[in-house]
């Protein structure tokens, strides 16, 4: 038997703006993560995956060329230069939330697609397994910048600009985040196709907007390495005026965010395709239990409280 696991994530700043170029730091979530579990069955079995979150189970013989776990499986085994169906029986099980800006299709992906190296004795490499992962986030979000399966694939922050090789972003100091779930459910290609849309009716207002994300997120990594945190909160809050331009934030969320710093909050956002999903606030020991009981009073299903380390683990 051979189990994987991967992360989720969080974009501390930078979403929607990265899949026009411009660059984002995102990090992993080891709180909540995805699982694979592969076994082997009796020969003449097939190649069975069971999603036991969504209820769901594939054949790899039969399912379509675009159900994306069947998708990253074919790729993997080609990868793997095994070309019959082997007979295995594949278990996914996930503990994040879908579609919440978590990034629980990457996961979900990159836990499978380790699994079947691992047991296949294949390439364990990061930039191999995020490759695999890409194709299937293509099928869930339209046209993704690649940073989901980045982040979850490396395991670690990064510091990511789209078409170019991640930088393994750690930061010199711990940083706490508080992740509030919204408990709505956000579609990443809704929120990335109608900020398509207005680019397309007004290109150089959203190439401003951009703009302005990308100076951001270029301040905040100095923030970062400078341990400058209430300077990283005011970014964060920055970040958070121009998504709310761009149209992707809700009144759910911006409720939350503004019981966040009201409780101490040195700063919070969205993360991730908006709308819904998930609001990240950054905290220090003193607010952190002050702002997780906001966030919970103004609406949120659960926190999660990131760890008290650099890497997040
Ligand atoms: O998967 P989500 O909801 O965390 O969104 C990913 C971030 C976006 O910038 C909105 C889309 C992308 O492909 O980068």
């Amino acid at each position: 038997m051979t189990i994987a696991t991967a992360p989720g994530k969080i974009i501390l700043l930078g979403e929607h703006a990265v899949v026009y170029g411009r660059p984002a730091i995102a990090a992993p979530v080891w709180q909540t993560v995805a699982t694979a579990t592969i076994t082997d069955q009796p020969t003449g079995a097939g190649c069975i995956i069971v999603v036991r979150d969504l209820d769901q189970t594939l054949n790899l013989r039969t399912a379509a060329p675009d159900q994306p776990l069947a998708l990253v499986t074919r790729l993997a085994l080609a990868e793997l230069g095994i070309d019959c169906i082997p007979d295995w029986r594949i278990d996914l099980h996930s503990t994040i939330p879908i579609a919440s800006g978590l990034g629980s299709g990457a996961a979900l992906s990159t836990a499978l697609v380790r699994a079947l190296f691992a047991h296949a004795g294949g390439p364990t490499d990061a930039d191999t397994v995020s490759h695999i992962v890409f194709a299937s986030e293509r099928i869930y979000h339209g046209t993704p910048s690649g940073i989901d399966n980045t982040v979850i694939a490396h395991g670690v922050p990064i510091w990511f600009v789209k078409g170019q090789q991640p930088e393994p972003f750690t930061p010199p100091e711990r940083f706490l985040l508080a992740i509030a779930d919204s408990g709505i459910r956000s579609p990443t290609k809704e929120t990335v196709g109608d900020v398509r849309r207005g680019w397309q009716a007004n290109p150089s207002r959203y190439e401003a907007w951009f703009d302005q994300i990308a100076a951001l997120v270029l301040a905040s990594r100095h923030a970062i390495e400078t341990s400058n945190l209430p300077r990283l909160g005011t970014l964060m809050d920055e970040n958070q005026a121009i998504l709310q331009r761009l149209g992707v934030s809700a009144a759910p969320l911006e409720r939350m965010i503004t019981a966040a710093r009201a409780a101490g909050a040195l700063g919070a956002k969205l993360s991730g395709g908006g709308r819904g999903g998930n609001v990240i606030a950054l905290v220090n020991d003193d607010t952190r239990a002050a702002v997780a009981q906001a966030l919970l009073s103004a609406g949120a299903l659960r926190v999660i409280m990131t760890a008290n380390c650099p890497d997040n683990r």
